[in-house]
């Protein structure tokens, strides 16, 4: 009750009714749906198979490594045609260890997960393999993973481990629960997604994805476990979720494009981000990104974009639209100086570039002052940006206010904080906006405060 009394947002919703909708989800519809027990008997109709690790030695016992009988399985699915089930019954838990799923197959194949999977919870497991991945999917086109079970990453050990937790142990890598490299034509829906090694669901160099009807959930505290990873991957559509993890809630990076985000509960994690970008001086391109209707609740950040110094590419035409925040530390931040690293970034002459993003009717509280941050590079800076109808108060009561450096576009509506953005008039110009452009009183000294700020992050 304390939270909504210091930041509720009730009042917002009255007059922002469609974002209504996602509260009432946020607070308590578990969207994971539970398969009946029955039909899992291994059945031949003309093209169909259903095939239960059961029948291939699956104990489903939670001590028992029921890798091979997973493995055995998904071999004869495979070779089949036709459309093919792999099912974990319901009500049993399957310990699997790493492993590495390969196509192409000549069937279409459903991995109904109805039970639980479990990974090993020592570390130890993972000696002299890929300490990146846990079950990791490629080059499978045409794959559907879903069934209303759960799986369990028992990550605790790996967190414990983890130099973000305590900086006196090495930096190693940690597996992603579910890797999807490669795939075409896939769908993970009605899943629950908890306590991964690092990120929970990741999809890289893939194609025409759906993530739906997916519960990703960890605690706070635990380092790097991003909810949905997007990576090189075009065409991704991600909805009707929740998302409650450690870090970002969905991050979408490298050379990613025509993605979708829509109906998304997120929090606690650090929101949703579009970056890092340019990290090693990297070329990296994510454009063609809507993200519409997110719910964030006590996260670090609510829409975010973050390159680092060095790189080259763009991140380009991106709207976050229909948001509504409640407690979110910077709710809107462009940050061109992003520096996730031991040792302090130099100072670059080249940046991936941040141009035409529109943030459309945002509204909520923000746990910072500073609820509007554009901290854009000397070398490029910010082209295109539009804000619209943002409404962005203190969880505190004091004021909010907006910070721009090199931070160049539009704005229209209502807007609390009042716009910092400059015109661009001479350079290349939003294309959802209108042309005018405000500018706050005292422009002067909010550049000098930033360029102290941009000195320090040196
Ligand atoms: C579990 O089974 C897999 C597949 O057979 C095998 O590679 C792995 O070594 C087994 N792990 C242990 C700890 O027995
Ligand atoms: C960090 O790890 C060191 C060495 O393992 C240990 O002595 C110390 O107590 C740990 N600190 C915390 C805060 O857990
Ligand atoms: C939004 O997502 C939730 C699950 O998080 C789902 O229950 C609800 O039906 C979705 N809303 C719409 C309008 O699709
Ligand atoms: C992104 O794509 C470009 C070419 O389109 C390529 O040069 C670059 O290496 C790619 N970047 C990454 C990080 O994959
Ligand atoms: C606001 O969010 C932070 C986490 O970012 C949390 O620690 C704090 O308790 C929240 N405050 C309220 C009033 O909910
Ligand atoms: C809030 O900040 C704006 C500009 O940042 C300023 O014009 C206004 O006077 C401030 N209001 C209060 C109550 O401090
Ligand atoms: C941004 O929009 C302008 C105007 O439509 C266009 O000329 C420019 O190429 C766009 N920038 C990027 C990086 O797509
Ligand atoms: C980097 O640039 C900032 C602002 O332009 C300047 O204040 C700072 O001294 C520079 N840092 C280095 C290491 O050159």
């Amino acid at each position: 009750m304390k939270s909504l009394r210091y930041c509720s947002t009730s009042t917002f919703i009255i007059i922002f009714i469609h974002i209504n909708i996602l509260v009432t989800h946020a607070e308590g519809v578990d969207p994971v749906i539970q398969l009946p027990r029955s039909g899992l008997k291994r059945t031949r109709t003309r093209s169909k198979w259903v095939l239960s690790v059961g029948d291939y030695g699956a104990k489903g016992d939670g001590l028992h490594n029921d890798t091979e009988a997973f493995l055995e399985a998904w071999k004869i699915a495979c070779s089949l045609s036709g459309f093919i089930s792999v099912v974990f019954p319901y009500g049993k838990t399957f310990l699997v260890h790493p492993v590495d799923i390969g196509g192409p197959c000549r069937s279409k194949i459903t991995l109904r997960i109805s039970g639980t999977i479990v990974a090993p919870q020592d570390p130890v497991v993972w000696h002299g393999l890929n300490q990146r991945k846990w079950l990791y999917f490629h080059g499978v086109n045409h794959l559907t993973v879903d069934g209303g079970g759960r799986i369990n990453g028992m990550g605790q050990e790996w967190w414990a481990r983890s130099c973000k937790i305590n900086s006196t142990n090495p930096c190693h890598p940690a597996p992603t629960a579910m890797t999807f490299h490669r795939c075409k034509d896939l769908k993970v829906r009605n899943l629950m997604l908890i306590n991964s090694q690092r990120m929970h669901l990741s999809f890289t160099n893939c194609m025409r994805i759906v993530a739906s009807h997916l519960k990703v959930l960890a605690p706070a505290f635990s380092p790097n476990t991003d909810g949905i990873h997007i990576s090189a991957t075009k065409g991704v559509e991600v909805r009707d979720s929740v998302i409650r993890t450690g870090d970002d809630c969905i991050s979408i990076v490298r050379n990613s494009s025509r993605v979708w985000i829509r109906n998304i509960s997120c929090g606690p994690g650090h929101g949703i981000s579009i970056g890092s970008l340019g990290k090693s001086k990297k070329w990296e391109k994510v454009q063609n990104v809507i993200v519409d209707g997110v719910y964030l609740y006590n996260t670090d950040n609510g829409v975010r974009i973050k390159t680092w110094q060095g790189g080259s590419g763009f991140a380009s035409k991106i709207t976050f639209q229909h948001i509504l925040m409640e407690n979110v530390s910077n709710p809107i931040i462009v940050d061109q100086y992003y520096c996730d690293s031991r040792n302090p970034c130099k100072n670059e002459t080249s940046a991936v570039r941040v141009e035409n993003i529109s943030f459309i009717d945002i509204q909520g509280t923000s746990a910072t002052e500073e609820a509007i941050k554009f901290s854009c590079s000397d070398a490029f800076p910010c082209e295109g940006l539009y804000l619209e109808n943002i409404f962005l108060a203190s969880c505190f009561g004091g004021n909010t206010s907006s910070f721009c450096w090199q931070a160049h576009g539009s704005a229209r509506g209502f807007l609390h904080p009042s716009t910092c953005l400059s015109s661009s008039d001479d350079r290349i110009r939003q294309n959802v906006g209108p042309k005018k452009s405000s500018f706050p009183p005292n422009k002067h000294s909010a550049y000098r405060t930033n360029r102290q700020k941009i000195s320090q992050k040196q």
